[in-house]
């Protein structure tokens, strides 16, 4: 049995008026235990109101998304419990720290599961570890905290549930490149370490590209692709054509193509390119 499946999954904003958009036109898609899945598109292309619906924060206009089997809204306790397994840090989920401290704002999450005070402490202090945040900020107004340090509080209100699946939403928009490289990796080492299910949405085919196994692909709402990266780059004109960046590295790639040399193109890391390159370098005789 899937973890997770949507079923001619559709949502309408605002039915009825003159301002209605469909954000998602009849998704269909399963997510298995233990997979990394990225999820890119264009903006307005559908990915927040998609992770919404996984755990319940929306609900269908049309169509079902199932949770281990079960309709989650089949009762209010199963959208609830829904809640607590799949965790959801929104995008720009700074915007949301308003406790007087960091670690209330971390404690928000397990306090609401009905916790011992005890365990409270024990999953707050985990979660900061987890995210790099230090004892001794875990004090402070989460407004005294740096950019990248309010971000990674915010995540770490969501780790701090334990949930099976962890949703985050652009989780390194508006970030310094080291602000970035610094919470992929937390993400990966927390995805190796819990061995939970990771669902990333990004702008940025090539920060997906380098870390998750699976992408969903979005385009007006509609799950364009969704399948591993090889087979998503092995399409890459399809990329632009539906509004996305093709990463640098490929682009180079693609060049080197015009221009005659016989390179594979469907490359999206620097490593790939660098072996690609020395081969045709051997094969050339130049090495
Ligand atoms: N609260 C809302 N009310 C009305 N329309 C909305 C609302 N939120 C999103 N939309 C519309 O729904 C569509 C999908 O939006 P959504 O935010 O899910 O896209 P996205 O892929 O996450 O975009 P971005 O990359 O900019 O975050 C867009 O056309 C958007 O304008
Ligand atoms: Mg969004």
């Amino acid at each position: 049995m899937s973890l997770i499946k949507t079923e001619n999954l559709s949502y309408v904003y605002s039915q009825g008026s003159p301002f209605q958009v469909t954000a998602l036109d009849n998704i269909s898609i399963t997510i298995e235990k233990g997979e990394f899945i990225g999820i890119i598109g264009h903006t307005g292309s559908g990915k927040s109101t998609l992770v919404q619906h996984l755990n319940g924060i929306l609900k269908p206009t049309s169509g079902k998304v199932f949770f281990e089997g079960t309709d989650i809204f089949k009762d209010r306790q199963t959208t609830k419990n829904v809640r607590f397994k799949v965790g959801l840090c929104f995008q720009y989920p700074e915007y949301q720290l308003f406790e007087n401290t960091v670690y209330d704002d971390i404690a928000f999450g397990p306090k609401n599961m009905g916790l011992s005070k005890d365990e409270i402490d024990e999953y707050v202090l985990e979660a900061a570890s987890f995210v790099g945040i230090k004892k001794e900020l875990l004090k402070k107004s989460p407004f005294e905290l740096s950019g990248g340090e309010k971000r990674r509080a915010a995540i770490a209100g969501v780790i701090a549930m334990k949930p099976e699946v962890l949703i985050l939403d652009e989780p390194t928009a508006g970030l310094d490149p080291k602000g970035r490289k610094r919470i992929e990796r937390m993400i990966a080492d927390y995805r190796q370490a819990t061995e939970s299910t990771v669902i990333i949405v990004s702008h940025s085919m090539e920060d997906i590209a380098r870390t998750v196994g699976k992408v969903l692909v979005m385009n007006h709402g509609k799950a364009e692709m969704f399948a591993g990266v090889d087979e998503v780059f092995s399409k890459i004109e399809r990329l632009p054509e539906i509004g996305l960046d093709v990463p640098s590295i490929t682009r180079i790639m693609l060049r080197l193509r015009s221009l005659g040399y016989d390179v594979r193109t469907d490359i999206y890391t620097v490593e790939q390119a660098k072996d690609e390159l020395l081969f045709l370098l051997k094969e050339r005789g130049v090495l």
